[in-house]
């Protein structure tokens, strides 16, 4: 039985409502849900987040970063950087870390991202050969963490499996899964899934350090002599994976957080990395008048190489939640499935930037490394990834 009392207090007393309709075994298992959440904070993040929702809008002391822009740099430094790049890897001093728990929700595709195939090739796929063909380079398969999210880790292990690792060596490619957080409607209360469980999210990307370290991968990587982990995003179809040249410029360079970025355009859908007492960060999108975004010279485009030193040291530091509002499917009070604006709460990896101390930044051109794949239609779409692909001669 829920407890009434409690509920009312945090302003949940409507699930006692759902209970009626609910059968014996259907309430027990409601009930020890409940027991396992910390209804105080949920509530508390409700009203920081939402209720009290703050844009970023001073900036006054937010400057730019301080950057290398790649087509600037010297023959002999690409050469340089080039040849340290591949000699890390050689030695195993690289682990690739690829975020994949999202939901995709704005592609409107069903199953895990990465599985999504342009002319037959998935965004896996594009990863995988990548890393295939530094292993014919280098001699050496370098481990390959997946992060997924319970809505997407068994398809995503399926899809691995009857793609045959696609010639990927399996021993080296390990999946890890992130973390739930509860969604609230916009009033704050708990929504019921279209199974009648309180309804979760993935909780963000950020969770990927702490995810990582749980699964036992960060004492993995220590143990075999890692000492950087090259990080990207599941969608960018012209990511470069652990790219010679950024493996040698991370190396070389030796900061706790080494970032790829491109010059944004007016307006774009994409991080900021700025400078702020000292720290890069990244200011997101989504919480940043448009008017200031448009300020800075250098996007985040999710490519980055951590010392992984720093990340041992920091990774059970807190790290704040944002918000996100998406359409999902939910039960209304009758139990009918209905699909609303709903509260998603999500950390994000790069707010792990405030307890580095050394940053060093590569910009590198858009039309060579960035076509996100985040639309149906139009923007950063499956057209735009196409045409792109194809024009690099990736398809
Ligand atoms: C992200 C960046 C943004 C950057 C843009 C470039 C964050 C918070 N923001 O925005 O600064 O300019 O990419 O394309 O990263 N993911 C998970 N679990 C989650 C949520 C996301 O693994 O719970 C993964 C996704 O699968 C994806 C990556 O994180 O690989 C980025 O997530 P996405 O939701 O696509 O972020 P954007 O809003 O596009």
């Amino acid at each position: 039985m829920l407890d009434k009392k409690t509920l009312e207090k945090f302003n949940q007393e409507h699930l006692v409502e759902f209970e009626k309709l609910m059968s014996t075994n259907e309430k027990e298992q409601l009930s020890e849900k409940i027991d396992t959440l910390n209804l105080a904070e949920i509530e508390k993040l409700y009203n920081d987040l939402y209720v009290n929702k703050k844009m970023i809008d001073d900036v006054s002391s937010v400057n730019e970063v301080k950057y290398d822009v790649k087509a600037s740099l010297s023959d002999e430094d690409i050469e340089k950087y080039e040849s340290i790049g591949l000699d890390a890897i050689r030695q195993g001093k690289f682990a690739v870390l690829l975020m994949a728990g999202g939901q995709g929700t704005r592609l409107g595709y069903k199953g895990p991202k990465g599985s999504f195939e342009i002319e037959d090739v998935s965004l896996f796929e594009i990863q995988a050969k990548q890393l295939l063909a530094l292993k014919e380079q280098t001699g050496q398969f370098v481990d390959w963490y997946i992060m997924t999210s319970k809505i997407n880790d068994k398809e995503t292990q399926l899809f691995f499996e009857s793609k045959n690792y696609f010639g990927y060596d399996k021993e080296h490619v390990h999946f890890f899964i992130q973390d739930n957080i509860v969604a609230l409607s916009e009033e704050g209360k708990l929504v019921l899934d279209t199974d009648g469980n309180i309804l979760e999210t993935p909780n963000g990307n950020g969770g990927v350090f702490k995810s990582l370290e749980k699964a036992g991968y960060l004492k993995e990587m220590t143990d075999s002599g890692v000492s950087y982990v090259f990080l990207n995003n599941i969608d960018n179809v012209l990511v470069k994976v652990l790219d010679p040249l950024f493996a040698g410029y991370t190396y070389h360079n030796d900061m706790d957080v080494t970032t790829k970025s491109i010059q944004p355009k007016h307006g774009e859908s994409v991080g900021r990395l700025v400078n702020t007492n000292h720290k890069d960060t990244v200011l997101e999108y989504s919480e940043l008048e448009p008017e200031i975004a448009n300020e800075f010279n250098n996007a985040n485009i999710g490519v980055h190489s951590f010392k992984l030193s720093f990340i041992n040291d920091v990774v059970d530091n807190a790290l704040p939640y944002h918000l996100a509002i998406k359409k999902l499917k939910q039960l209304d009070d009758d139990f009918g499935v209905i699909e609303q604006p709903t509260l998603k709460f999500e950390l994000f990896y790069f707010d792990i930037f405030q307890y580095a101390h050394s940053f060093t930044t590569l910009q590198v051109p858009r039309e060579e490394e960035f076509s996100p794949l985040k639309n149906k239609e139009g923007k950063d779409s499956v057209e735009t990834a196409t045409a792109d692909l194809k024009r690099m001669k990736m398809i």
